[in-house]
């Protein structure tokens, strides 16, 4: 059995990259078969893990009569591949929205990939197109959110949309929203952890603190139990990595 999981906010730079690359690769690390399918233009999934961006996705969703698995890149990590992306990402999404391609899109081309126990499908901060079939295809959706104010304006908007598509015929489910840049000396922290847990109750998960090992790990092509294995940022990708386990 497969779990699609796709994480996505309209909002950028709110962890989304950083999220799949660090569930992903503890996933991996636990001994899951994990693919990473990178479906924004900025190919970040790819550098994140010390590879170059491709364009895997753009051929994935456009070259449709080639193999699938000629996309696929091993990551020099067990259990742990990658179709990665790059800025060709961005004509395959104006393809997708020109030639009205079906709300399945997305899940369609990932049905080959069934050896795989998790695959994460990271998207670029926008609304429509890719993202809307990106979220179609998951069984499980993850949404990151800044713990910052007006981060989390627009989320109501995100979770609708998860509304929108149950009515158009969507299975999957809100795995949570993750509060992320977490810190708790800040009023403004805990006053947006507040107003999380208000608004969305249960769905809201621990949150991922701010922290300067998950700002530099992407440039040093590492996540961050490569970095540290002690180090808390390590402990609270592990806690969500054990919430995935049970909830999917
Ligand atoms: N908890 C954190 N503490 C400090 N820095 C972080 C944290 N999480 C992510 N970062 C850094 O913040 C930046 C944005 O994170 P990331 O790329 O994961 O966000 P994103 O939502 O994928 O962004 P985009 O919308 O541009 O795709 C990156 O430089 C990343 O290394
Ligand atoms: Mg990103």
């Amino acid at each position: 059995m497969t779990t699609i999981i796709t994480v996505t906010n309209q909002k950028g730079g709110v962890g989304k990259t950083s999220t799949v690359l660090n569930l992903a690769s503890q996933l991996a690390f636990s001994g899951r078969q994990v693919l990473i399918a990178d479906f924004d233009p900025q190919g970040q999934c790819a550098i994140g893990l010390g590879l170059n961006p491709e364009p895997g996705a753009f051929n994935l969703m456009v070259n449709t009569g080639r193999d699938p698995r000629e996309f696929i890149r091993a990551t020099g990590r067990k259990g742990l591949s990658i179709i990665p992306g790059d800025r060709t990402t961005a004509t395959a999404q104006i393809v997708i929205n020109a030639e009205n391609r079906p709300l399945d899109f997305i899940r369609g081309l990932l049905r080959p990939f069934r050896e795989y126990q998790y695959i994460f499908i990271d998207t670029a901060p926008s609304v429509g197109g890719i993202q809307e079939r990106a979220i179609f295809a998951a069984d499980r959706v993850l949404i990151p959110s800044a713990t910052e104010f007006f981060s989390t304006n627009g989320l109501g908007q995100v979770v609708n949309t998860l509304g929108q598509l149950a009515k158009q015929g969507w299975e999957g489910k809100l795995l949570g929203i993750l509060p992320t840049f977490y810190d708790e000396v800040s009023s403004e922290s805990k006053e947006t952890m507040q107003e999380l847990t208000r608004n969305f109750g249960e769905a809201v998960l621990p949150p991922v603190h701010r922290t300067t090992l998950l700002r530099e790990a992407p440039a040093e092509g590492k996540v961050a139990h490569e970095m540290d294995p002690q180090h808390r940022a390590t402990h609270e990708y592990h806690t969500l990595c054990q919430h995935v386990i049970k909830f999917s």
